[in-house]
């Protein structure tokens, strides 16, 4: 999962990383929870499309069939509270550029703790649940904490990015969410520090680190700042062809997909570089 400070380049790379993987052979996952949704036109869906997408925590029919109650019929109801949300990409699901498929969660309120309302209950089921997923990459684009899902994140996701850019605000906003997605039990937490623009910058970010009484990050990766990004926005583009934040996000890939060899069963012809 990716997470960080709002602004930070959180949808951005989480766009470039999904669609890198599958071009290198994973079939992959990306989940929007952000309630702002721009995932998808991230990734490069056209406006269209995303206009049609219904987002998990609005598809009443699935929610009932799933949990037993409607949203809205949280109070007094009797839910299922560990539905069985496998076919969950299958059903709601939408195509994205390179065979990445899109889940859009939307309505995120404390999905993991405090509310039982039937979409919350389906929305941390959905999320716990994502580990079991055989042979496939599933990389989730937040909002800014990772708070809303509470301990449901620590089941389904084993690693998360820590976004920040080199400012004392972000490093604290990516501090505080990398310190909580450690108590949850998250077990493997990497820096990536977007938006360089010098050498200084990587030391400058952290500094901060340190002077906010530091962590332990398993990786620690440095991005430029990349005009391309502004000149191709909303969408990625054709980003992933040639740009200096593609090939700077390479090795970030190829490390995300190093983690589970599962990944690599129907990819026949794999380049890992390092
Ligand atoms: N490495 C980069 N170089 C230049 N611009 C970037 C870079 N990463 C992100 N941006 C730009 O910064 C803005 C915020 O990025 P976005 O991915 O939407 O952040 P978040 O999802 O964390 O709120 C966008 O306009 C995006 O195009
Ligand atoms: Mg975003």
């Amino acid at each position: 999962m990716v997470v960080g400070k709002g602004g930070v380049g959180k949808s951005t790379l989480t766009a470039m990383l999904a669609r890198s993987m599958a071009r290198l052979g994973a079939q992959v996952i990306a989940i929007d929870a952000d309630e702002q949704r721009n995932l998808g036109a991230t990734l490069g869906i056209d406006v269209a499309s995303m206009a049609r997408v219904v987002p998990l925590a609005s598809s009443a029919d699935y929610i009932e069939e799933k949990t037993g109650a409607r949203p809205g019929e949280g109070s007094g109801a009797m839910l299922r509270l560990n539905p069985d949300t496998s076919d969950v990409v299958d059903r709601l699901a939408v195509s994205a550029p390179d065979g990445v498929r899109l889940l859009v969660m939307g309505g995120v309120q404390r999905a993991g703790g405090g509310c039982l309302c039937p979409e919350n209950a389906l929305l941390a089921a959905a999320i716990a649940n994502m580990r079991l997923r055989q042979g496939e990459v599933v990389i989730m684009d937040t909002h800014a904490g990772v708070e809303h899902f509470g301990r449901a994140l620590a089941r389904g996701f084993d690693r998360a990015l820590v976004v920040v850019e080199p400012t004392f605000n972000s490093v604290q906003v990516g501090l505080e969410t990398a310190r909580l997605a450690k108590e949850l039990g998250i077990e493997t937490i990497d820096l990536v520090v977007n938006q360089c623009r010098n050498d200084g910058d990587v030391a400058r970010a952290l500094s901060c680190v340190e002077r906010l009484g530091g962590f332990e990050f398993s990786s620690i990766t440095e991005l430029p700042f990349d005009e391309c990004v502004l000149v191709s926005e909303p969408s990625i583009g054709n980003l992933l062809d040639d740009s200096p934040l593609a090939t700077a996000l390479q090795s970030l890939s190829s490390v995300l997909l190093n983690k589970d060899p599962n990944v690599f069963a129907s990819a026949e012809h794999m380049v890992v570089s390092h």
